[in-house]
Formats: structure tokens, C-alpha cells, sequence
């Protein structure tokens, strides 16, 4: 992708029906990640996310809670939603509520086109509803009920009692789209992915596809169908459209040009509606289908789905009141591969921290920071004539760069950082093999010594930039600590792309103390362990 094109990022807007757990702040950090490599590397970049307020699952909830659902909605989006883009450092770009008036009126304007082009109709319904998906489940994903379900119909993804409904609903006529989306799926492979994902959509589109219906009548808490409004918009119809009309769709062509299409990151367990359902919508519509629709995996606990509804939720302060938000990034955008699922684990976040973050990063960071100022009186010392050892880490940071960013564009964050930690591995055996403090001791080494120094200065210039997307505390530290603001620049504004360049640190830089970015954690401290 070239510097200065579009890149528009999303989330899922989560349910406010409860409050945030690791599962969906794994999804911010992915984006968030993502999006701040782009923004970094000059790309006109956009990250959305929000919340999804409407539907039977929120009236619910509001109504066992004695309150009314929009009262319930902003309270959770006040004290738990917004609060959780602080709590991991989300640097979005917008915040959409489906019931902002933005939303809310272009839902409608975009019904109302394919209501008036013939896509919509009206019909009798009766199925097993699931109101913890908020969907009628396809045959596949009902099964029976144990314990105390026994005798039932459940759901397999929330095992709880289905709800047979019959209604007459508005119906969009999806079966016609079929053909188009299997041309889709094979004309832009990557439009699904990972591959599991992509295949499985697949053979999911090839048995066909029935009408999906749109609209329900027994309740009222939605956005009215403009042209019946004893209905309210079926809730995902109504959610997925938040990533058009957050953009400007209906109300502002230009910004809507600026931005469409999206690269949409979901969990796996709602890849069928971004996959299927929503580029269905917007063939109907005559818009352009999504750039990319990635389903990632799940946090397992106990190897299954760590879910609100099934009480196994981890709140994400959890973990940042012991490790900070530095480490919550780290460790879930390095241990697992994104597109597979990963079981969480306190033993596992708390070798990775000491050993990767505090260890293998910042005790470098330290070290080289501290060798500055002892030898060169805190200025970064020029480098003399570079040496096989020398080049090899400048090889290694060009590389790393490239390969990085490639991962990145896969959507790989994990390959990325492994990339990016060939760094810091190549640096502390740097520093190990040439022992500047053994060349402080010899006064002929003296230019040797500045050599070492400087490489390995620019060596964590080149490592604050690459990994400020994903530890933006930290690196900022560095930054700091390195003097490199005031030479260079804002950290945030560093050209990613061409972190790999070398010799972008002038000698002669002032560099600053420098606390441990990652400082040692209490065995007691940690709560799982
Ligand atoms: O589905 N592991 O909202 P939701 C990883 N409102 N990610 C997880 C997770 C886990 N155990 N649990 C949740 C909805 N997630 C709809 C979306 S979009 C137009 C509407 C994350 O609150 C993951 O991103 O149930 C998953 O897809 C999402 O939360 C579901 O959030
Ligand atoms: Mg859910």
C-alpha cells in the first residue's frame, strides 16, 4: 500500500448488555495496532469503533435492572466503554452509538432505498431464535440441551434455551446475492480471512442462501422501518450499517468517498454477518463491498470461549493495574497468532513480561542509555568506521522493517512483532559480543567505543519507532530518553516505513535518564498466579 492511501479500520460495536472483558479488548488492540501503524506510515488513516444499543438482549437487560434501555445504554457507555479505550491506550478515531441521530436517520435512508428498489418484502416467519446472538440459527448451530436444558433447543454458541418466534416480518431478499458473493469470495481471496474462515464462508454461501429477515414487531426498542413503524429494524441489519454511516454515508458523499471501504476486524463468532449478510447489504445497495473482513480468534478459558454471558469474563484492568497497558498489547498481539484462538494464561503474561519486555527490551534500553552517559557524558558519540558486527545490525533493522511491514499488510501483528524482536535479540547479543565496557577501559578503543554506542543508540531509535504502535507508553519513554523529540521530531510522527534507514539519530544528541520502562513485577502482585 502506497504512503497517503485510504485506510479505514473497524471494530464490532459491542453490545452494552454487560460490560468489557479481554475478549473484546484483544479486538481494540488489534485494530488500534493496525491503525497506528498506517497513521504512523502516512496513510490517511481512520479507526471507528462503538457500541450496538438496540435489540431484544438490551431491553432485556435494562428492563431486569428496573431502568429504561437508552438510560442503561448511556451509563454503560459512560462507565465501562469509553472508559475501556483508556484503559488500553486506543487511539480511535471515532466512537458510534447506533442510537446517535447520524446512525439512526441514515439506517433508515438506506432501508428505504432498498425498500424502494425491491429488495424488501413483506412475510410470515417462524424459527428458533437465539437472543444471545441476536439471530435466527441456521440447523448447524442448534443443538440439544443438557442438564438443566434437557429436553431443549439450544444454542451452540451461548447454550441457552432458543425462543420459537413467529412474526410477520419484512424480509431482504439475500438468496439473490448468492451467485454474486461466491464470485466475490473467488474473484478477491483475500476479501475473507484467515483462510479457515474464508472456507468455511464459503461452503456456507454454496449451500445457498434464504431471505434474511430484517425487522421485528414485539418490541419496540430500535430504529423504526420508515415505512411501517409499528417495526423496528432487525438489530445486526441496523449495527452493521454503523460502518458506512459513522463515514459520512447518506449525509456526506465526500468523506464517505474519503474512507469506504473498510478493512473490518471481527471475532470469529460474527464473521457469518460481516462475511455474508453485510457485503449482501451493500450489493443491494449498489455500494462497495468491504477491503477486508478478518476473523480472529477467541480467548479461550477452560477451552471455551470466554464469553459475559457464560460469567468467564476477565476484566482488562485486571491485567493493566499489575502490568500496564504496555504489557496488555504486548502479550496478547505476541502470544497468540492472529486468526488463531489462545487460552489465557497469568503465568504465561507474567514469564513473557519479565523475560521479552523487561529483560530482552527495556534492560537493553537501559543499558545503552546508561553507557551514554557514563562514556560520552549523556551525548550520543559519532559513529568511527562500522565493522562486520556493526553492519550486521544494520542489516538486521532494514530487514526487520520490511518484513514488519509485509506482516502487517497480511494482518500478521504477530509476525510483525517477531520481525521486530530480531531487533532487540540482535542488539543485546550486540552488546554482550562487543562489551563497551571493556572498551571504556582502553583509551585506543576510544573510537570503537563510539561506534559500538552509536549503533546501538540508533539501534533503539529504529525499535521506539517500530514499536510504538504497539507500546506506545514505553517507546514514548525512549524517545524521551534518547533526545530524539527534539532532533527528530514526535515519536508518532516517525515514517514507519523507513524506520529501517540508517543513521537517522545525529550524533551529538542529548540523551535524558531514563526509568525502567518495564519495571519488575511481585510474584503476590500478580492475581491468576
Ligand atoms: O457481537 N475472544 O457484540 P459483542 C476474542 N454487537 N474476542 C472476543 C471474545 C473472546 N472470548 N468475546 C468477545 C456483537 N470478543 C455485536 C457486533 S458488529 C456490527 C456488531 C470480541 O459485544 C470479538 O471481537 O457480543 C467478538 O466478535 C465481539 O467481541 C463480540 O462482541
Ligand atoms: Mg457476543
Amino acid at each position: 500500500m502506497s504512503d497517503g492511501s485510504s485506510f479505514y479500520i473497524t471494530t464490532p460495536i459491542f453490545y452494552v448488555n454487560d460490560v468489557p472483558h479481554i475478549g473484546h479488548a484483544y479486538t481494540e488492540v488489534a485494530a488500534d495496532v493496525l491503525a497506528r501503524w498506517h497513521r504512523q506510515a502516512g496513510d490517511d488513516t481512520w479507526l471507528l469503533t462503538g457500541t450496538d444499543e438496540h435489540g431484544q438482549k438490551i431491553l432485556r437487560t435494562a428492563t431486569a435492572n428496573g431502568t429504561t434501555p437508552k438510560e442503561w445504554a448511556d451509563r454503560l457507555v459512560s462507565t465501562e466503554w469509553l472508559p475501556l479505550l483508556k484503559t488500553i491506550d486506543i487511539a480511535n478515531d471515532d466512537f458510534i452509538r447506533t442510537t446517535d441521530v447520524r446512525h439512526e436517520q441514515n439506517v433508515q435512508r438506506f432501508l428505504q432505498k432498498l425498500y424502494d428498489d425491491g429488495y424488501i418484502y413483506a412475510g410470515e416467519y417462524e424459527a428458533l431464535y437465539c437472543v444471545g446472538c441476536e439471530e435466527f440459527k441456521p440447523q448447524s448451530e442448534i443443538i440439544d440441551g443438557t442438564g438443566e436444558y434437557e429436553g431443549q433447543k439450544v444454542c451452540a454458541i451461548h447454550s441457552k434455551p432458543l425462543e420459537l418466534l413467529q412474526e410477520k416480518n419484512y424480509f431482504f431478499r439475500m438468496s439473490q446475492f448468492a451467485d454474486a458473493l461466491l464470485a466475490l469470495y473467488e474473484e478477491n481471496p483475500e476479501f475473507v480471512q484467515p483462510e479457515s474462515a474464508r472456507n468455511e464462508v464459503v461452503s456456507f454461501v454454496r449451500q445457498g442462501l434464504s431471505d434474511l429477515s430484517i425487522s421485528r414487531s414485539s418490541f419496540d426498542w430500535g430504529i423504526k422501518v420508515p415505512w411501517d413503524e409499528s417495526h423496528v429494524v432487525y438489530v445486526w441489519f441496523d449495527a452493521l450499517l454503523n460502518y458506512v454511516t459513522a463515514v459520512g454515508y447518506g449525509q456526506d458523499d465526500e468523506n464517505f468517498a474519503r474512507r469506504w471501504p473498510a478493512t473490518h476486524i471481527v471475532g470469529k463468532d460474527i464473521l457469518r454477518f460481516h462475511a455474508v449478510i453485510w457485503p449482501a447489504m451493500l450489493l443491494a445497495a449498489g455500494l462497495d463491498v468491504p477491503h477486508r473482513v478478518f476473523g480472529h480468534g477467541w480467548l479461550l478459558v477452560g477451552g471455551e470461549k470466554m464469553s459475559k454471558s457464560k460469567l468467564t469474563g476477565i476484566a482488562p484492568t485486571q491485567i493493566t493495574d499489575t502490568f500496564g497497558s504496555d504489557a496488555f498489547r504486548y502479550y496478547f498481539m505476541r502470544a497468540i497468532s492472529f486468526g488463531q484462538d489462545g487460552s489465557f494464561s497469568w503465568e504465561d503474561l507474567a514469564a513473557r513480561y519479565q523475560a521479552e519486555l523487561a529483560n530482552g527490551f527495556g534492560n537493553l534500553a537501559s543499558r545503552v542509555i546508561a553507557m551514554v552517559t557514563r562514556y560520552f557524558e549523556g551525548v550520543v558519540p559519532p559513529a568511527g568506521r562500522y565493522e562486520e558486527a556493526d553492519l550486521a545490525v544494520q542489516a538486521t533493522i532494514t530487514d526487520a522493517t520490511a518484513a514488519a511491514d509485509a506482516a502487517i499488510e497480511k494482518l500478521a501483528i504477530h509476525d510483525a512483532l517477531s520481525a521486530i524482536w530480531t531487533i532487540v535479540d540482535e542488539l543485546n547479543g550486540y552488546i554482550t559480543a562487543q562489551e563497551p565496557w571493556s572498551l571504556a577501559k582502553d583509551e585506543t578503543q576510544r573510537e570503537r567505543l563510539s561506534t559500538v554506542l552509536y549503533t546501538a543508540s540508533e539501534g533503539l531509535r529504529a525499535l521506539a519507532v517500530l514499536l510504538s504502535p504497539v507500546v506506545p507508553v514505553a517507546t514514548l519513554k525512549l524517545w524521551q530518553a534518547l533526545g530524539a523529540e527534539d532532533e527528530l521530531g514526535a515519536l508518532d510522527e516517525q515514517p514507519i516505513r523507513s524506520a529501517g534507514d540508517w543513521g537517522q539519530l545525529p550524533a551529538g544528541t542529548t540523551v535524558n535518564g531514563l526509568e525502567a520502562l518495564f519495571p519488575r513485577i511481585d510474584a503476590d502482585a500478580v492475581p491468576g498466579a
